[in-house]
């Protein structure tokens, strides 16, 4: 799920970098990973995995181009300069006499065209990173994008955040149809303080496909996909989502600690060299930028963008510290008793921190592609016959890209695209229960698109402080569906441990990432930053999080952190979108809480839940909270939401642990 605020828009339409923002692809799902057993419904009996080759592939046919090389695209392209050119001519300096209703009609057609090109070669390409000759016919198309972005477009956000305030309320009184566009205006209002000059922006903008940060990330990117790693005694070169998967569903710990090693041993050397390069760029941009677009805070350009205050985003992070880091505590304490007793371990290390639990024949074979569909169809129904619909029409209208092949994009995404389109998901499918939770997941950011296009290009996107709601709802319901159709105590102490891990991942683990953040950004005034020091970073930014290893005499139920240091270089989000990361446990911690709001008053909810998905960008998240009851705004809102949400589901997991003798 590529999610991004509106005001990326701008950048999405000369880049689409911000394609690449997918989900907790790396950053939560792909690190948590766990298989029970789903031997109860003769429906969703395992099967034996489909080969690679047969799952479905997506068909890009709707975007109306022939191929990534076809020169339709640059007809369509040269169409779009032309009409953006003309937009110019005609609107330029004239705000104040002219429509802006129909000003900002013809902008975002003009955008709409532009976006279809960069989604299309972006979705073409993540799945043949390979492509040399494709990713060069991107990267061209994309510096003209910028061209025509930076020299006829970008002055009419910049202009229309500058009009007068009297001039611009009688616009919305006298043009009729105006206020459908109120949050695109005030969003660009909000950023105003923050704007540089005309020339400056627009030369910041056609700058950068060619020089500066944006190439150096893709740069890194291409590294980290071409990466091969080789375990032991195995001849064959894996890549690093198949690594990843071996390491998170073997139930083997010492076969888990040398996926770790070879992992963290793989990302030394010349992949961190270049991680480091283009982390310092991007930190250095940002603290550059912060500077000169006076900005106080090291979140506030974000939260900004997030049109979140940073009042409450530190207090999310505070709450995470306070009453997150213990719960995360004690769950590991509870995961260590339950591996000791079953998997014979002595020491727990970061490699058993997503290990499955496998008891009481609870079986981890694989779930085809059918069951999975099937699995989650089924959850959406429970709360929103209408997402199970819109899920089921994604499947059969070949929106979703399954198999994971070497030469695609690791992770998993979901992208938009444009009203009319889109969505489109990414996955790496390899038939594991959390593969299953991330087609859930991404379905959920489909539906989530799909109702809100209705808010027209400019404005369906919703603020990143919401744009997970619908994606771990739709995680929350699938999770309590096979929750409750587990025949043992063992099956449901197995998936209550994996939804954990999940939790942890996206809560404690994303404010981990968060602070490793702080920790870079703030220490790249001093100059350009080695590979060394961002391994100090990560590690300190660890035990923050996860205590300090009890080998070397800490509180950490972690004994051991060893062969760790380099994994900050994997996180993608760094290096796309810095300081993105706390949103995974925003949302997280806001659905957790609609959960239970769910639970106690089902009367209604699916309506007020396609309510506010509708509302796209439209609300932000106080207004779109508000008829559940809910206000994040309110000092205790996190620790609340964090002992209720996470505190509930480990006391859930420490009883049955207890019944069943696994600890004390
Ligand atoms: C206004 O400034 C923000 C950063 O604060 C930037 O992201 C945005 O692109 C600028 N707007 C324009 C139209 O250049
Ligand atoms: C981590 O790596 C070191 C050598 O780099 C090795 O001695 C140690 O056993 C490894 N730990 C694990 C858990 O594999
Ligand atoms: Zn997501």
């Amino acid at each position: 799920m590529p999610r991004y605020s509106r005001s990326i828009i701008s950048l999405l339409f000369t880049s689409s970098s911000s394609l690449t923002l997918f989900t907790a692809a790396f950053a939560s799902h792909h690190q948590s990973a766990s298989r029970p057993s789903l031997t109860c419904q003769s429906t969703m009996a395992p099967s034996a995995p489909t080969a690679e080759t047969s799952l479905p592939r997506w068909d890009l046919s709707r975007f109306g181009f022939e191929t990534p090389h076809h020169e339709g695209i640059d007809a369509h392209l040269d169409e779009t300069k032309k009409m953006a050119e003309k937009f110019k001519t005609k609107y330029e300096g004239k705000l104040n006499t002219l429509s802006l209703f129909d000003a900002i009609q013809e902008y975002e057609q003009i955008s709409i065209r532009s976006t279809l090109v960069s989604s299309y070669l972006h979705l073409s390409y993540d799945t043949s990173l390979d492509d040399d000759a494709l990713k060069k016919r991107k990267g061209a198309l994309s510096q003209t994008q910028s061209e025509i972005y930076g020299n006829n477009l970008e002055w009419f956000s910049l202009d229309v955040a500058e009009l007068d305030y009297a001039i611009l309320t009688s616009k919305y009184e006298n043009e009729e149809g105006l206020d459908k566009y109120k949050s695109f205006i005030e969003e660009l209002r909000r950023q105003k303080p923050h704007n540089l000059s005309k020339d400056v922006e627009r030369a910041l903008t056609v700058r950068s496909p060619y020089v500066g940060t944006r190439p150096l990330v893709s740069f890194f990117d291409k590294e980290l996909s071409l990466m091969r790693f080789k375990l032991d005694g195995d001849g064959e070169e894996i890549n690093m989502e198949v690594l990843l998967s071996k390491m998170q569903s073997s139930t083997d710990a010492a076969f888990r600690a040398e996926c770790l090693k070879t992992l963290n041993d793989g990302l030394s050397g010349s992949v961190a060299r270049t991680a480091a390069l283009s982390l310092s760029a991007v930190a250095g941009g940002w603290l550059i930028e912060n500077k000169e677009r006076k900005y106080e805070a090291l979140r506030s350009r974000r939260n900004l963008d997030n049109n979140c205050p940073d009042a409450v985003v530190d207090s999310l992070l505070d709450g995470v510290r306070e009453a997150g880091v213990p719960l995360c505590k004690r769950f590991y304490s509870l995961k260590k008793g339950i591996l000791q007793k079953t998997q014979g371990l002595d020491k727990l290390r970061w490699s058993d921190r997503n290990a499955p639990i496998d008891i009481g024949g609870v079986s981890n074979d694989k779930i085809s592609w059918g069951a999975a569909v099937e699995m989650v169809e089924r959850g959406y129904k429970k709360f929103s016959p209408t997402m199970a619909d819109m899920f089921m029409s994604m499947v059969n209208e070949k929106r979703i890209d399954v198999p994971a092949t070497n030469g695609k994009k690791g992770g998993a995404y979901c992208a938009g695209v444009v009203p009319g389109v889109g969505p489109f998901q990414l996955l790496n499918f390899d038939g594991t229960k959390q593969d299953v939770a991330t087609l859930a997941h991404e379905s959920g950011h489909g539906c989530h698109d799909i109702l809100a296009y209705k808010q027209g290009y400019l404005q369906y996107h919703p603020p990143l402080t919401l744009a997970e709601t619908a994606s771990i709802f739709g995680e929350m319901i699938v999770f309590r569906d096979l929750l409750a159709q587990s025949c043992s105590k063992e099956e449901e102490l197995t998936l209550l441990m994996s939804k954990i891990d999940d939790v942890v991942n996206s809560v404690v683990r994303q404010c981990s990432f968060d602070r490793f953040e702080e920790l870079v950004h703030s220490a790249r005034e001093n100059g350009e930053l080695s590979p060394d020091e961002l391994d100090e970073y990560w590690m300190q930014a660890l035990r923050e999080y996860y205590g300090r290893e009890s080998d070397a005499g800490g509180d950490s139920p972690f004994d051991s952190y060893e062969n760790t240091s380099h994994l900050w270089s994997y996180v993608p989000h760094f290096h796309h979108v810095p300081f993105y990361v706390y949103s995974y446990a925003f949302a997280d911690l806001v659905v957790g809480t609609l959960y239970n709001n769910f639970l106690t008053n089902k009367e209604g909810f699916e309506g007020r839940l396609l309510d506010l998905l509708s509302a796209g960008g439209t609300r932000d998240f106080a207004e779109a909270l508000s008829p559940f009851g809910l206000d994040p705004r309110s000092p205790t809102f996190w620790k609340d939401a964090i002992n209720a949400h996470l505190g509930e589901l480990v006391n859930e997991a420490e009883k049955i642990a207890k019944e069943l003798g696994y600890v004390e």
